[in-house]
């Protein structure tokens, strides 16, 4: 498969100090990475590495295939006032659209129809006319997940997408993303959620100041990293 992301030796902080380094990992199209580590490891640095936002301390972070960072569907990690935004679903959905527009100030009729298309098919098109910080935690996620699908069909990164969902909703998600990444689309998702990942992701990245993993998830299973992270979540549920 192509490959999308390369990236070789990676060192990524603030400017307070190094928060990880050592990375080495790639991303290849149809890919369903997920990183995992402790809380502050590092994992939404990352990401915010990948799409721009943030540039490596030193090492490589390199895109393949004349990606650019405009293309990447992102959903962010959720703080409570990005949940109590006061927009329509269907306005939401629509400003993924935006990274197409440019200096248009306003939405062609195909930025349009994609958003009600995407909208369907996460079946949230009964939400359009609602407003965003009146719906579930679950319904609100699935908006999200619309708005980075209308940003793109090749990549998502996802930043924690079923935190503080119900059972049922955290499966839905995760059925609905699986999906996703069946039609081909690369899926890179921050998760705390070790049995989903183990499940659903083809590749494991996991970072940590002690501890440091990338392969696939029969390795990463076989691995001394993911033997010990396994063992302890294992123990934590007895
Ligand atoms: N804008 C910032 N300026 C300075 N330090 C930051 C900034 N954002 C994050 N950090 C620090 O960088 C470290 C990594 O943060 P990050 O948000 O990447 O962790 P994380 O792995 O996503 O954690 P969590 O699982 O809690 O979401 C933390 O120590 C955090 O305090
Ligand atoms: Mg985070």
């Amino acid at each position: 498969m192509a490959k999308q992301i390369i990236c070789e030796n990676a060192a990524l902080g603030y400017e307070d100090g190094i928060v990880t380094e050592g990375l080495n990992f790639t991303v290849s199209s149809g890919d369903y990475l997920c990183i995992l580590g402790e809380n502050g490891s590092g994992k939404s640095t990352l990401i915010k590495a990948l799409l721009g936002l943030k540039p490596q301390v030193s090492g490589k972070i390199e895109w393949c295939e004349g990606f650019k960072a405009t293309e990447i569907g992102y959903l962010p990690q959720q703080t409570p006032v990005q949940r109590d935004f006061p927009a329509s679903v269907r306005e939401i959905v629509q400003s993924g659209c935006l990274s197409k527009t440019g200096f248009r100030p306003f939405y062609n009729k195909e930025e349009k129809k994609l958003a009600e298309s995407t909208m369907k098919q996460l079946g949230i098109t009964e939400l359009a006319g609602r407003c965003y910080r009146d719906l579930s935690g679950g319904q609100q996620q699935r908006v999200l997940l619309a708005r980075a699908l209308c940003a793109t069909r090749k990549m998502l990164l996802l930043d924690e997408p079923v935190t503080g969902l119900d059972p049922r909703a955290q499966t839905d998600l995760y059925d609905l993303i699986a999906s996703l990444n069946k039609e081909g689309i690369t899926i890179i998702m921050v998760s705390h959620d070790l049995a989903a990942a183990l499940k659903y992701a083809s590749h494991i990245l996991h970072i940590g100041k002690k501890q440091l993993f990338f392969g696939t998830k029969e390795e990463y299973m076989n691995s001394k990293t993911g033997r010990s992270f396994i063992d302890a979540e294992v123990k934590d549920n007895d």
